[in-house]
């Protein structure tokens, strides 16, 4: 069994993804993590000096990498599912599952962290989180919406929900 966390940063895929994957005794890998310990490097270090585009190949790179893992939760970096058919690959390897959160709930959570360390919101003030991320969503929701399922609520009722999901269906 393979899951896949999707959804847009802040959306708690790290935070919920460990809670399920201790609860259901799985592995949890979390391919923003896994980028960095490979590389040596931060995301946005491969950012500044290779720029996007080379970061979203890499990113495609290692999710297929760890998407050979048997038994794992896997939480994606928010951009993943919205480029090359990342979706579709996801989709026919394992369960897809979207945090779907809204731009307010995202945007509180997020002004709680260092945007500095997310290089798509890093020149953004706090205050114009919530408007940045409402129009950010309209285009990625398209991809989000591929998910197989969907959940809401906080981190500890969405890891509770994919928690009974999964024993239900497997
Ligand atoms: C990104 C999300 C980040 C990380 C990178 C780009 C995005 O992951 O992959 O900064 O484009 O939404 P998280 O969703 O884990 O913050």
């Amino acid at each position: 069994m393979r899951i896949f966390l999707i959804g847009y940063m802040g959306s708690g895929k790290t935070t919920i993804g460990k809670i399920v994957a201790e609860r259901l005794g799985m592995d949890f890998i979390d391919t923003d993590d896994y980028i960095e310990n490979k590389l040596d490097r931060t995301i946005a270090s491969i950012f500044d000096e290779f720029g996007e585009d080379e970061f979203r190949k890499i990113e495609r790179e290692n999710l297929l990498e760890v998407a050979k893992k048997e038994n794992a939760i896997i939480a994606t970096g928010g951009g993943a599912p919205c480029f090359f058919d990342n979706m579709e690959q996801m989709n026919a390897l394992g369960t897809t599952i979207y945090i779907n959160l809204t731009p307010f709930e995202l945007a509180e959570r997020l002004a709680t962290t260092n945007l500095k360390d997310r290089p798509i919101l890093a020149g953004l003030e706090k205050g114009e989180l919530e408007d940045f991320i409402a129009s950010a969503l309209a285009k990625r929701e398209f991809f989000y919406n591929k998910a197989q399922l969907e959940v809401t609520g906080s981190d500890e009722e969405i890891a509770e929900k994919i928690v009974q999901i999964v024993q239900a269906e497997f």
